[in-house]
């Protein structure tokens, strides 16, 4: 049992996403109470030993899909060992997505998911809440959520056509309302017709295996629907964060549109990162299934470390891990049918460790960069920082002690996922969590997992988060369009004929 204790860390170097220090970190009550050197602490303080080893702020993965019922079936990972395994790759918060039905209430769902999750969660976690269809009713709803529930962002869908899928012109009116309220709009962005047709092409030339989820929805379709979501949201003047970019043709869009001045944050995340689409032509069917997820990871090798480099410079902002995980059975429902295979893949455990060993350990970002990509922008996106995301006094005490030098290999016998299958299999990585430290607690030590179901807490999020919306609010008073004041014309003007011909 993980009890919320005095501790002070001692001698670690502590690292922000703007700078580095050797410094003692003093906790009391789940708040970091001092950061400096040789603090003086209260007897009876624990005392951690982090001399050789940095301090971080715990992973906050942007985006999980715990317990979620998806494709005909139920994750198999669920907010207890979904969090467990959190915590025991350094990741100290999640958020995760209320997907209601099309149709159905979003603040019901809302209140499904906080039953289902406040009992079981080891760590803090907060929701985004999809949006899968459109009208008054959702409008209402979404403003409620806002004002009393504690949620600022909202994904809409432009793939899983007929499921979740928007059209064009209630993305327009989503993306105005989230501007209304102080949301960020989240995409998933796939041209939903584009796969459906294209699924039903692959079938007829008798291709059924994992291979066909790839082939049926390439780069373009990810690429275009990025693009088309950038402008709908600039044309009203909505930050939009595009979830799950996966491919290097969806990359450079966002790096373009960045660079054009759009608000627009682009969220890589473990998979794509740290793994490639090669896979999807494994001669084990199982082996390939496993890493079907939408969009599809892709097959030109050189996306991860191209997506990592532009992480790296800031064209993409945050990593989630879209951890959304299914058990070789389970994916077994498309055996003969790819289209039928559950979407998903783990990521939750070892996202921090991944982003390590293919950013910081490759050379291509430093520790501070680490920390903004795997925790600070996050908080700051949606509204969390500096309450988490930062090492400083007066921040929830969410810290991992983190050996830069030492190496794990990545397997499911070792895992702590639910899962029976990893992605990541035989990955060495440097960079491994030794202590995990959650709202306070220990909650990971020694290899093992302390943390209590339940112990973990809600965290809402207030809208308009000043990382965001500065720049929104700052355009909306300078940017709006005006006439041109002129003399009425009063010269002639032609006859229409009767019928407007
Ligand atoms: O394959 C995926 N990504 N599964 C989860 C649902 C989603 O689109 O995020
Ligand atoms: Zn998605
Ligand atoms: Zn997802």
């Amino acid at each position: 049992m993980s009890n919320r204790e005095k501790i002070v860390i001692r001698g670690g170097k502590v690292v922000n996403e703007d700078f580095s220090e050797r410094a003692d970190v003093y906790v009391e009550d789940g708040i970091i109470r001092a950061v400096g050197l040789d603090l003086e602490v209260p007897a009876g303080t624990r005392e951690i030993d982090a001399r050789g080893k940095l301090v971080l702020p715990g992973g906050i993965d942007t985006h999980t899909h715990m317990e979620l019922q998806f494709m005909g079936t139920v994750t198999v990972d669920d907010f207890k060992t979904g969090t467990e395994a959190a915590v025991a790759g350094g990741t100290t918060m999640i958020l995760d997505f209320v997907i209601p039905q099309k149709g159905a209430s979003l603040l019901e769902a809302y209140e499904k998911w906080r039953n289902t999750a406040d009992p079981k969660v080891c760590c803090d976690y907060s929701l985004h809440v999809a949006v899968t269809w459109w009208d008054d009713r959702v409008k209402k709803e979404m403003e409620t959520l806002v004002q009393e529930k504690g949620v600022n962002s909202f994904k809409m869908f432009m793939a899983y056509k007929d499921v979740f899928m928007l059209r064009d012109q209630e993305l327009y009116a989503v993306f105005s309302h989230c501007k209304e309220i102080g949301a960020i709009a989240q995409v998933h962005a796939e041209n939903g017709d584009l796969i459906a047709e294209g699924a039903k092409r692959m079938l007829s030339l008798g291709i059924t295996g994992p291979e066909g989820h790839e082939l049926c929805r390439p780069e373009d379709v990810e690429a275009e629907a990025t693009q088309r979501a950038i402008t709908i949201a600039h044309s009203v003047n909505c930050p939009l964060y595009v979830v799950h970019v996966m491919s290097k043709s969806a990359a450079k869009v966002v790096a373009n549109a960045r660079r054009n001045g759009r608000v627009v944050f682009g969220e890589p995340i473990a998979a794509g990162l740290g793994t490639d689409g090669t896979h999807y032509w494994n001669k084990d069917w199982a082996h390939a299934a496993g890493f079907v997820m939408g969009p599809p990871l892709r097959p030109d090798p050189s996306t991860p470390d191209y997506l990592m480099d532009l992480l790296a410079n800031d064209d993409l902002t945050v990593t989630g891990t879209d951890n959304c995980t299914f058990s070789v059975c389970q994916k077994a429902l498309g055996k003969d049918d790819f289209t039928r295979i559950p979407n998903g893949v783990n990521g939750v455990e070892d996202r921090m460790s991944v982003i390590w060993e293919k950013g910081v350990h490759s050379g291509k970002m430093d520790e501070n960069r680490f920390v903004a990509v795997t925790s600070s922008n996050a908080a700051k996106i949606f509204n969390l920082f500096p309450q988490k995301g930062r090492i400083a006094m007066g921040s929830d005490a969410d810290l991992v002690i983190w050996d830069p030098n030492a190496t794990r290999m990545i397997s499911v016998k070792t895992h702590h996922q639910a899962v029976d299958y990893n992605i990541f299999e035989g990955m060495v990585c440097h960079g491994v969590p030794l202590v995990t430290i959650s709202g306070g607690r220990v909650v990971y030590e020694g290899g093992r997992v302390l943390a209590e179901p339940g112990t973990g807490r809600f965290i809402p999020r207030k809208p308009y988060a000043e990382f965001v919306y500065k720049r929104i609010h700052q355009r909306e008073q300078v940017g709006k369009p005006s006439a041109v004041v002129r003399k009425p014309y009063d010269g002639e003007v032609i006859s229409l004929a009767s019928n407007g011909s």
